[in-house]
């Protein structure tokens, strides 16, 4: 083929290419269906998701369920709260339900009907559980809470979704949600007020692990320098513990820096940033700040994951935010700060504590 036939062959399918393609944009660009086909969505996993995963694995552990089951001022707690507020002829939905252990004691209180809802594998041996003890107005729903459906409301919602941070197993957006969709209007939560704290305190000299650049003189090393690597995963910066040994004293009075009454918060309702003061009446080395929760039912019951309350429910591990380490003397005052985006993913929370002198 002579070179000019050669290049109108060349130019001429280039511009047939060229033309395909910009057909294929044009229909591309037109439609739904063959944009999708050639971009299928790239599923994003949100951290809601991920930790709804992450709980339905957890749950289904039985070591977990053991804690659970044998943390003693919890199932006092609640076997009390059903016995005093669950009247005859409830209906009852038990949102994570776990072994069924609170749906059993609402059956045997005289509820008309019990709802038990659980995402995880565990349900299995909750149904088991209640056949074998006889218990046969419990209604095993293996779903999602928030894919529960029923035909009528009920008059009780019980569930048990506190986490160590109070909001971190989900539950204002859970109870939150059946509340919304599935409670008669009036109707109850078991439990329903929350008091989250977050107190300044003291670690026993024994148990205080310093930052590592705190450490000056380890037999005579300095180890000082390590600030340059301080790690920037906030992680590192919150311990947990479930060790009644190991907070000394506050070093003020604590009240709570958050109260909520599930009957009537809303997520949105919730301060994103919480500042508070303190006037230090008990001198000590400032470690961090404690984060414990409340749960109350009447004010003779109480259930309480404070480090320094001999009754406390053990199961439940109280968090301690780092500070640098520094010395407050009575009447200090401290002022802290306490953010977060989403208070029920610790990842987002961020503190600091300023102090000025004592008079
Ligand atoms: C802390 S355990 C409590 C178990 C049981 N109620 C008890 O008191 O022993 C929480 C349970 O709720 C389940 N769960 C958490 N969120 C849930 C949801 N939104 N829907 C259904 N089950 C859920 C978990 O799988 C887990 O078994």
């Amino acid at each position: 083929m002579p070179f000019s036939a050669l290049q109108r062959l060349t130019v001429s399918v280039s511009q047939r290419i060229r033309s395909a393609c910009s057909l294929l944009g044009g229909k591309l660009r037109d439609s739904a269906g063959l944009r999708a086909w050639f971009y299928p969505p790239v599923e994003v996993e949100t951290p809601a998701e991920k930790y709804r995963q992450f709980n339905e694995n957890y749950f289904a552990d039985l070591h977990t369920q053991e804690r659970m089951l044998a943390d003693q001022p919890r199932m006092s707690f609640y076997h009390e709260a059903i016995e005093r507020h669950i009247q005859e002829g409830d209906r009852v939905i038990d949102l994570g339900t776990g072994t069924g252990i609170l749906a059993a004691f609402a059956s045997r209180r005289g509820a008309e009907k019990v709802y038990a809802v659980d995402h995880s594998n565990i349900i299995e041996h909750a149904k088991q559980l209640a056949a074998e003890n006889g218990i046969e107005n419990v209604d095993f729903e293996d779903v999602h809470s928030s894919k529960l459906y029923l035909d009528e409301p009920v008059d009780v919602i019980v569930h048990e979704q506190m986490g160590d941070y109070l909001f971190d197993e989900a539950m204002m957006v859970n109870v939150c949600d059946l509340r919304d969709r599935l409670l008669k209007p009036g109707g109850l939560i078991l439990p329903s007020q929350f008091e989250l704290f977050c107190e300044p305190m003291t670690l026993h000299d024994e148990r205080r692990v310093p930052y590592i650049w705190e450490l000056n003189d380890v037999y005579g090393f300095d180890f000082s320098s390590m600030e340059r690597s301080r790690p920037q995963d906030l992680e590192y910066y919150r311990l947990v513990s479930c060790d009644l040994a190991v907070v000394k004293h506050f070093v003020s009075e604590p009240a709570p820096i958050m109260k909520v009454d599930l009957h009537t918060v809303t997520e949105s309702k919730l301060p994103l940033r919480v500042k508070f003061t303190r006037k230090v009446t008990q001198a000590g080395i400032l470690d961090g700040l404690v984060i414990y929760m409340k749960a109350k039912v009447d004010d003779d019951l109480v259930l309480s994951s404070s480090p320094l309350d001999p009754g406390r429910a053990p199961h439940w591990g109280y968090r301690i935010l780092r500070l640098d380490q520094s010395y407050v003397e009575v009447g200090t005052e401290l002022e802290v700060t306490l953010t977060a985006d989403d208070w029920s993913d610790p990842d987002t929370w961020e503190w600091n504590c300023g102090q000025w002198g004592s008079e």
